[in-house]
């Protein structure tokens, strides 16, 4: 028997190579998602998935398609979760479980595993899309299944079974990385009466030390997607490690936050998105320009359904591409540019512009004008206000 691991090199999934060889009897493949979480991460991994047990070792640059397939067309929609995550360790899960998918089909295994605990949302974003894709494969969740449940435990296992780990047995956060965001939860974060000390951030400045002098950075558009920055024509996966530079720099993209996990609890997180919040402060920059009254409140509805969607890990579903289709119709309208200030955790537009801007001045203007006629708003109030102009006569005819 073959199973893939979805494997990282951290403490849990290196007890899972043996924990899986010693209860399921079964040829371990080691797969690794490159998704941006950075040199650092990955750096040996394929060594340590060799010491942990595994017959072999597959790395996949998922870079590109997670920013062209799931980062930029999520940002379209506007979806933010609770009116603040930007959703990073969510889409990320989608691309790497199609990848884990794929590699599992190729070598014929028979089985998926991955290191999510029972208590958290990833297990069911690695599983709804296992069961999208490859429904004939057993999926295998040691967490949910084995008895450890302590770091000291794992690592008295992985001793035991003579694998070397540079593991230690107190880690304070649990993390999770890629290009778009950094995650941290546990430690002190599991009380929300407890502000987070410095020691929790890892990419950005914190806006106290953050330069005194704001910095600008233009962005240009073509219908949604970020094509120029500062003028020079980038491609995604270096547009955003740009602008995670910048944001970090100027303490942009923290946020601290109790969410509703899809599993019922509630959990504390504080997450860093430094490019993804000067992205999505861009666009919805470009969209108070070009976007009438409706559309933008149906963009919004949509975002809001989508960002739903992405977290509840149904990225694989008929509806991500009907919502999809909507929210890039309506971006066909989002050409133009954004010059977008960073000053000390703030994000700000300080201009906009498009040739779809339906913002006119000569309407707009507080100074005398040609084109609008005072005196047809009037008749519109009287006929908006029908309504209640009825109810009240109703109700002094009652008396
Ligand atoms: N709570 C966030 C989410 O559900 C972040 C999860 C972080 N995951 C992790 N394995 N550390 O998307
Ligand atoms: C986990 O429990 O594996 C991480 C957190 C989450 O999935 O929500």
């Amino acid at each position: 028997k073959k199973v893939v691991l979805a494997y990282s090199g951290g403490l849990d999934t290196s007890a899972i190579v043996p924990w899986l060889k010693d209860n399921y009897n079964c040829e371990v493949i080691a797969f690794v998602a490159n998704v941006g979480q950075g040199d650092e991460e990955l750096a040996g991994v394929e060594q340590k998935a060799i010491n942990s047990g595994a017959s072999s070792c597959y790395i996949v640059d998922l870079r590109e398609e997670l920013v062209k397939e799931v980062i930029y067309p999520t940002l379209k929609t506007g979806a933010v979760y609770e009116g603040q995550y930007l959703l990073g360790t969510s889409m990320a899960r989608p691309v790497i479980a199609r990848a884990q998918v794929k590699l599992a089909l190729e070598l014929g295994a028979d089985a998926l595993c991955h290191g999510c605990t029972g208590k958290g949302n990833d297990q069911v974003r690695f599983e709804g899309a296992f069961a999208a894709l490859a429904p004939q494969l057993t999926v295998i969740a040691p967490w949910r299944e084995w008895l450890f449940n302590s770091r000291q435990s794992l690592l008295n296992y992985l001793a035991e079974k003579n694998v070397p780990t540079t593991a230690s047995a107190t880690k304070i956060y649990s993390r999770d990385a890629n290009l778009w965001h950094i995650s941290h939860e546990g430690g002190e974060l599991e009380d929300p009466w407890c502000e987070p000390s410095e020691q929790v951030w890892m990419w950005t400045k914190s806006p106290e030390q953050a330069p005194d002098k704001a910095a600008y950075v233009e962005l240009s558009f073509d219908k949604g997607e970020l094509v120029s920055i500062n003028n020079q024509a980038i491609a995604p996966v270096a547009a955003i490690e740009l602008l995670n530079e910048l944001g970090s720099e100027h303490g942009v993209g923290r946020i601290d936050i109790v969410e509703n996990r899809l599993v019922g609890m509630k959990s504390r997180g504080c997450y860093e998105t430094p490019g993804g919040t000067i992205l999505m402060a861009a666009l919805k920059g470009l969209e108070a320009l070009v976007y009438d009254r409706s559309s933008l409140k149906y963009r919004e509805e949509v975002g809001l359904e989508f960002a739903q969607l992405v977290y509840d890990g149904r990225w694989f579903t008929p509806l991500k591409d009907a919502l999809l289709a909507a929210a890039t119709s309506l971006a066909e309208q989002l050409t133009g540019d954004v010059v977008i200030k960073l000053y000390k955790g703030n994000v700000t537009v300080a201009k906009r512009r498009s040739l779809n801007s339906l913002y006119s001045e000569a309407f707009a203007t507080f100074e005398g004008d040609e084109v609008y006629n005072q005196k047809d708003a009037a008749g519109f109030i009287r006929l908006y206000s029908l309504s209640s102009r009825i109810r009240a006569l109703h109700q002094q005819q009652k008396g």
